[in-house]
């Protein structure tokens, strides 16, 4: 019954017969943009737009230095590669994230550690973190050992899930506390600001995704963000093949990789970021038009920005209450059968083949989020009337 409650409120708003999870929004200005990249011949690393397109994104979210790459689980890698991240060492991360967040530990060779959320589900429980760390931890020579594996706790991964700023007060305290370098996974929230400062910017470094999915696209594509002239400058090298000119011809001084964003992504992206404002406006309006439209009930609740925060609202979330847990697969189908394109959110990643093995601490409320979380469609343009390719 919940379902057809759910469908016939959603219906009444929805201005389209379907609507999917998250469609992205183009109109003539990213035609343009393309055409004139195409025009340059310069569609490679080699065009200005990759230039153009990072000086955009410090402008944005105000850090002194930015590196375009081809998405941004590449650019996880290499921030965790430039701090040293390496075989013997673990990471925290959330369990609930995209496993973009963790195959980079695993490129690393080193190992994920898992972590759980707080009562929200959209953060890491940071309390029960730090009581969990200081019953497992070990200190020596200013590293930080898990005594139970006997490998070097050396980073965090806090993860802005769904748009939502982690609590970074808390991250940078406990990261103090336990000698650990932090990498903000800022895949899902571009435009988002913790304490009026954009995330990215209160670790080592920070990752944004331009995936066709994400706030603004550049088909796919990321960003590393970082205040430090020295980490950038490596970053910049290692992501362009560690190539050094001189008289025309190419050394490469290290093994480097080739993960810079060409220039005809970045074309997308010059034309896309324009409209990032405009964006979150709407669905920072889609989220209050969710909670009026679906909120005269018990049943759930529509996920909000914690206090403090400034969020993106990437993904609109419906957090069903403990007695309507079992209903999530029946929405789920119900509303996807009717073109309402709701997604459970991902499977805890600790439960998948590549990662059964790894330390975790007690993660109920990663389970909990998995069986009660529904992503709502969250495109820009849900609920208007619009043409389908202006905004
Ligand atoms: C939380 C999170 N981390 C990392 C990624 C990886 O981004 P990309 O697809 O650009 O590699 C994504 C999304 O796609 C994500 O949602």
């Amino acid at each position: 019954m919940i379902e057809k409650k759910i469908y016939s409120k959603l219906k009444m708003f929805f201005r389209n017969e379907k609507e999917e999870l998250h469609e992205p929004c183009f109109s003539k200005h990213e035609k343009l943009e393309i055409i004139k990249c195409l025009k340059s011949t310069y569609v490679s690393t080699k065009g200005k737009n990759t230039k153009k397109f990072e000086k955009k994104i410090k402008l944005t979210t105000r850090s002194k230095y930015s590196v375009a790459t081809i998405n941004a689980t590449t650019g996880i890698f290499i921030c965790l590669k430039t701090l040293g991240v390496k075989e013997g060492d673990e990471v925290l991360v959330p369990s609930l994230t995209f496993i973009g967040s963790v195959n980079p530990i695993a490129y690393c060779n080193a190992t994920p550690h898992f972590v759980d959320l707080n009562n929200d589900l959209m953060d890491i429980d940071y309390d029960r973190l730090d009581h969990y760390l200081s019953s497992i931890v070990n200190f020596k020579n200013g590293k930080c050992y898990n005594k139970n594996t006997n490998k070097v706790i050396k980073a965090i991964i806090p993860v802005h899930l769904f748009g939502h700023p982690s609590n970074m007060r808390q991250c940078l305290s406990l990261a103090k506390k336990y000698q650990l370098k932090i990498v903000e996974d800022c895949a899902e929230s571009f435009g988002s600001k913790y304490q009026g400062r954009h995330v990215g910017n209160f670790g080592s470094m920070g990752v944004i995704s331009f995936n066709g999915n994400k706030i603004i696209t550049t088909g796919g594509g990321g960003a590393i963000i970082t205040n430090s002239k020295k980490l950038y400058s490596k970053i910049n090298h290692i992501c362009s093949t560690s190539k050094i000119v001189k008289n025309y011809r190419i050394f490469h001084n290290e093994i480097g990789y080739n993960f810079k964003m060409p220039s005809l992504n970045a074309s997308l992206g010059l034309a896309q970021i324009q409209k990032l404002k405009n964006f979150i406006k709407k669905k920072r309006w889609l989220y209050k038009k969710y909670v009026k439209v679906l909120s005269d009930t018990n049943d759930y609740q529509i996920m909000k920005e914690p206090i403090n925060t400034f969020s993106n609202y990437w993904l609109q979330t419906i957090v069903l209450n403990n007695k309507n847990k079992r209903s999530q697969k029946k929405i789920i189908k119900y509303l996807n059968k009717k073109g309402v394109g709701v997604r459970p959110p991902w499977q805890p990643i600790h439960t998948l083949k590549p990662y059964k093995k790894c330390p975790k601490m007690i993660l109920k409320n990663t389970s909990k989020a998995s069986a009660s979380l529904i992503h709502l469609p969250s495109g820009a343009n849900v609920g208007y009337s619009y043409k389908k390719v202006d905004t």
